[in-house]
């Protein structure tokens, strides 16, 4: 039996929505603004969009919910032994890896690597933010988050409001292209090859030609001029505010909710620019924000692939075409953020190109935003010059599938374009070719995945490894160091294996929790999750009242893993907990591996010292520090 089945899962969809966001279908809906809505907005526009939900509302939230009863909603959970198992929502697969363990309240997938609590699995199913998640499930449990600051109240009502005119102003544009006047826009969709039904489902529009079209209807609506402003619709001009979208064909942008956060407008005709595009708002990032993702999601998510391609028609025509998992980055090619966001989904993006010049600028870009990922990322050019939309449009799917099936391992891609670019002949050549490689390399943190590369680079260009590897030390001096503090992998090649077993010792006995600030505190964390775990830990034992360790239970894990808002800590802390299950000898743990840390640490220590003492020339100290750093070395076998 299903405990919850689909029809619950309908009537609970509301819940999810934001105040004042339109819930799809509910056409004609749109509320009015209250008039006193806060002004200036623009001064404010960098605030932090929703303030912080104190510790203690978060932690009543959690308790209130349950976490089998929540994933049962959307998965058939079946109970094994005291745990429960089901097929991961979050990845394509036959036999079940996905744990949930009601006792810590926690979940993982031993396929996909993903974990959490309550909030983490809301986030990911849905695509929200921690304080969304939060928010939602507050709102289920009839637990009010309130009393906010005003300051609070105010942006998220701004927020809502913005939400509200944004979604006004495309019902306003798909308007306007039904009506005569939109008629040259249809015409040109006819063009392309555009069709109707996609037309609808991606909701273009068509921004009539004229100064004031939008801001005089918006005002009829009570939106004020602020708030147009603030969207990003008009723009201030000497006699008021003007349209800024003028005579174009309106391509709604969306963020994975659906929601409509900004606009990219191409001109009918042949004038510049040929797309006009929203400014950033306190809505829309640019560098965040992939066009069709919403609409692509749940396709990328089945199949593990997502497609790459650079215009907004181009991924009207993929889906159009019946190959939905293609999106677009919104003229910026991909960036760090998008990266984080894309290996949620997939496991495989491929990019498709129509010219090498743009190709090789996407690859390197894509390059450069995967390094701390294991995605892999292929490039295909497509023949005859032609865009992906033109391509579809002439050759159909099938000779567009089988493209990129051949697409390049980017890797390959880049270092025969590198060969390309030098004269592989002469020795200067040799060398900036290798350099182009190792700029990018040098920053991978992964010791295993950068070295493969550099032996591949050595290979390619035909110069000895141990060349490529002290060439190497060229690039990463001190932007490496920036790299190394904020890239996951970076701590395991500092002690990162203990890390996560004094955090483990810690979660699995509440004495040892109590000692974790005297011991190992949360600065002395190299791996920046850990340390937010660490920092969880002891915020936990702040909350508990003193917990000096009396009864020496468990912490409450679900209660860490409710203070981490950044999924991937939650991912590696639902690792943690899930390798600790079953151990016993935690204090010998603990204390093993903080020596160890510590260890490490001085060795690191005594190696900077003896570096200093060789620059110096001070022979007497440089054999010192060598005697010192065997000795330390030998004890840490
Ligand atoms: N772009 C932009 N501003 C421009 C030109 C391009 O923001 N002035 C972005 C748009 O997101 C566009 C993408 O870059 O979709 C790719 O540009 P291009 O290939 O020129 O546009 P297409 O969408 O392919 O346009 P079309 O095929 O209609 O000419
Ligand atoms: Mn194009």
């Amino acid at each position: 039996m299903t405990p919850g089945g689909a029809p619950r899962i309908l009537r609970r969809r509301p819940v999810f929505l934001l105040r004042g966001c339109v819930p799809a279908g509910g056409a004609g809906r749109v509320p009015r603004l209250t008039p006193g809505f806060p002004r200036p907005v623009a001064q404010r526009a960098r605030k932090s969009p929703l303030a912080r939900i104190p510790d203690d509302k978060i932690d009543a939230v959690r308790e209130a919910t349950d976490l089998v009863e929540l994933v049962s909603r959307y998965l058939p959970l079946k109970r094994s032994g005291g745990t429960y198992k089901a097929c991961c929502p979050f990845h394509r697969e036959k036999t079940p890896s996905f744990v949930v363990w009601p006792e810590t309240q926690t979940w993982k997938c031993f396929g996909c690597g993903r974990g959490g609590g309550v909030f983490q699995f809301l986030m990911e199913r849905d695509g929200l933010t921690f304080p969304e998640a939060v928010r939602a499930l507050a709102r289920e449990a009839g637990i009010e988050l309130a009393p906010r600051g005003p300051g609070e109240a105010a942006e998220e009502g701004r927020r809502a409001a913005l939400y509200e005119v944004m979604e006004w102003a495309a019902r306003f544009y798909e308007a306007a292209l039904r009506s005569p006047a939109g008629r040259p826009a249809v015409e040109y969709l006819k063009r392309r090859g555009i069709e109707g039904v996609t037309a609808k489902r991606f909701r273009l529009g068509f921004a009539p030609d004229g100064w004031r079209n939008l801001r005089e209807a918006a005002g009829r609506r009570g939106f004020d001029a602020d708030l147009l402003l603030a969207a990003g619709l008009v723009r201030p001009g000497t006699s008021g505010s003007y349209d800024w979208f003028r005579g174009r064909l309106m391509f709604p942008i969306r963020d994975v909710r659906g929601r409509v956060i900004a606009f990219g407008a191409r001109t009918l005709g042949d004038d510049e620019p040929k797309y006009l595009n929203s400014p950033d708002t306190a809505l829309f990032k640019k560098g965040r924000t992939l066009y069709g993702l919403h609409l692509a999601r749940e396709e990328v998510r089945r199949g593990g692939r997502l497609g790459l391609v650079e215009g907004y028609t181009d991924v009207l025509l993929a889906h159009q075409s019946g190959i939905p998992w293609f999106v677009a980055a919104l003229g910026t090619g991909l960036t760090r953020e998008h990266a984080e966001l894309i290996r949620r989904y997939a496991k495989r993006v491929d990019l498709v190109y129509d010219a090498d010049e743009a190709g090789a600028r996407a690859a390197e870009r894509a390059f450069d935003a995967f390094l701390q990922h294991e995605v892999d990322i292929r490039v295909a050019r497509l023949p005859g010059g032609l865009d992906p939309c033109a391509f579809l449009g002439k050759e159909g799917k099938e000779a567009f599938l089988s493209v990129i099936d051949k697409g390049e391992q980017v890797f390959e891609f880049l270092l025969a374009r590198a060969a390309a670019e030098h004269d592989l002949d002469t020795v200067a050549g040799q060398i900036a070719a290798v350099d182009r490689m190792l700029s990018s390399v040098a920053r991978i943190s992964n010791v295993v995945r950068r070295d493969l590369l550099l032996r591949r680079i050595a290979e390619e260009f035909r110069v000895s490894e141990a060349a490529v590897r002290d060439r190497l030390k060229v690039f990463s001096g001190p932007r490496e160091a920036v790299e190394v503090g904020t890239a996951p992998e970076a701590g395991f090649r500092v002690g990162g294996t203990e890390e996560r077993l004094v955090l483990q010792a810690a979660l699995f006995r509440s004495s040892l929790a109590a000692r974790l600030r005297e011991a190992w505190p949360p600065d002395r964390f190299r791996h920046p999750h850990h340390r937010a775990i660490a920092e969880a830990i002891l915020s936990r034992i702040g909350s508990e009242g003193g917990g000096d360790g009396e009864e020496d239970a468990p912490l409450d894990p679900g209660g860490v893993m409710a203070r981490l808002a950044d999924p991937a800590s939650a991912e590696i802390l639902s690792g943690i907990l899930a390798d600790g299950r079953g151990k016993t000898d935690f204090e010998r743990q603990f204390e093993d591996c903080v020596a160890r840390l510590d260890l490490r640490r001085r060795i690191a220590e005594a190696g900077a010292a003896l570096a200093r003492a060789r620059a110096a020339g001070d022979a007497g100290e440089i054999r010192r520090l060598e005697r010192e750093l065997f000795r330390l070395k030998s004890k840490m076998r």
